[in-house]
């Protein structure tokens, strides 16, 4: 059986990974791509999902922050800084944890997950709330990193889209070709050109035959790319890309230009829909801002566009657990009230429908 060894290791050759780097891992990379039968049926194509929340801290986030952070090492840096909605910051604090290092990271106030405040917190980060929200956060990191001995790991750091490409190598490889189209959730689309970055040098390398269709989604509050213009205050309940002002953007406009991709927009009750979809019937738990590309899909098969039997990867790019808040509200916007009953075997039969 082969033991899997962060995508540093297993991609040295590709990411330049030599006998002195530095390499800060917690095992990321190498998840599950599952087929998901029950939206393939939906829409008629052939549905794949790569689960990134099976990351390490739970997100895709660790593939690029393995390459960061180690890269950090090897330029002397002693502190590390972040703006996040949450999922950055809570890597950032872990890699910088292992790495033996301080990581600053500067998140919305009130606007981050609990689950990715608790690691940020758990891994000894120096937590920062600001008041104002990513975009503001992202531009005072950039300031400091500018002015202060402190070296930023956001997805404005190449270091982050080059090991954020891993996970389209994985695909071809899981998948034996890239597939017609990819759709994956934008926030401020660090990811979707990473993914474009990696499934062109698979093909340019000849591994692959095609680079995929890449279909990006952002929430309809928070959609400055499908708008065309900066979103002042951003909103939605997907507070992962809860961002108004993509720092790739232009990459990105070029990546969709390359691919003849899309981007769409999604309303939160189209998020909510979907990402039940996905745990109650595929199994997969995810965080609302992951499940944008879920309800992009359905959107865009409903829309006429997604050709028959068409193969169709979705990433899922942060797990359920980190906002589990949502698992447990129903459909008509209620709390779930999980039953009680009393330690009583024939009542749990009579309840459970087996007698
Ligand atoms: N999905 C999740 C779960 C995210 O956390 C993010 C971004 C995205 C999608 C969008 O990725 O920004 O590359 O387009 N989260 C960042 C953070 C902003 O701070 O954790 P993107």
């Amino acid at each position: 059986a082969h033991v899997w060894r962060g995508v540093l290791r297993e991609y040295a050759d590709r990411l330049g990974v030599t006998d002195s780097s530095t390499v800060v891992t917690l095992g990321e990379g190498g998840t599950p791509l599952l087929p998901a039968p029950a939206l393939s049926r939906r829409t008629g194509a052939d549905v794949w999902v790569k689960f990134e929340g099976m990351n390490p801290t739970g997100s895709f986030k660790d593939r690029g922050m393995t390459v960061a952070i180690s890269r950090a090492i090897d330029h002397g840096a002693k502190a590390v800084i972040c703006a996040s909605t949450g999922n950055t910051s809570a890597s950032a604090a872990a890699y910088a944890a292992h790495a033996g290092i301080t990581a600053a990271v500067l998140v919305p106030e009130g606007k981050i997950a609990m689950g990715k405040l608790s690691q940020a917190v758990a891994h000894d980060g120096r937590l920062i709330q600001i008041r104002g929200n990513f975009d503001d956060c992202l531009e005072i990191a950039r300031e400091l990193a500018d002015s202060y001995p402190v070296h930023l790991v956001n997805s404005v750091n190449p270091d982050r889209i080059e090991g954020q490409k891993t996970a389209a190598y994985e695909i071809v490889e899981q998948l034996g070709d890239a597939p017609d189209f990819h759709f994956i959730p934008v926030g401020n689309a660090g990811n979707y050109t990473a993914y474009t970055r990696g499934y062109t040098e698979e093909a340019a390398r000849g591994i692959s035959t095609r680079v995929p269709r890449m279909f990006g989604f952002q929430a309809a509050g928070s959609a400055p790319l499908v708008r065309g213009e900066v979103v002042k205050h951003p909103e939605t309940i997907a507070t992962a890309i809860r961002i108004g002002n993509p720092a790739s953007w232009h990459l990105a406009l070029e990546a969709r230009e390359a691919t003849d991709g899309y981007f769409g927009a999604v309303e939160d009750e189209k998020i909510l829909a979907a990402q039940k979809i996905l745990a109650a019937e595929v199994g997969v738990f995810v965080e609302p801002g992951s499940a944008a590309s879920v309800a992009g899909l359905l959107d865009r098969a409903e829309a006429g566009v997604i050709p028959a039997g068409a193969r169709i990867v979705l990433t899922v790019t942060g797990h359920g657990l980190k906002d589990p808040q949502w698992g447990l509200r129903l459909a008509d916007g209620t709390q779930a009230q999980p039953t009680v009953v009393d330690a009583s075997t024939s009542e749990v039969a009579s309840v459970l429908d087996l007698v």
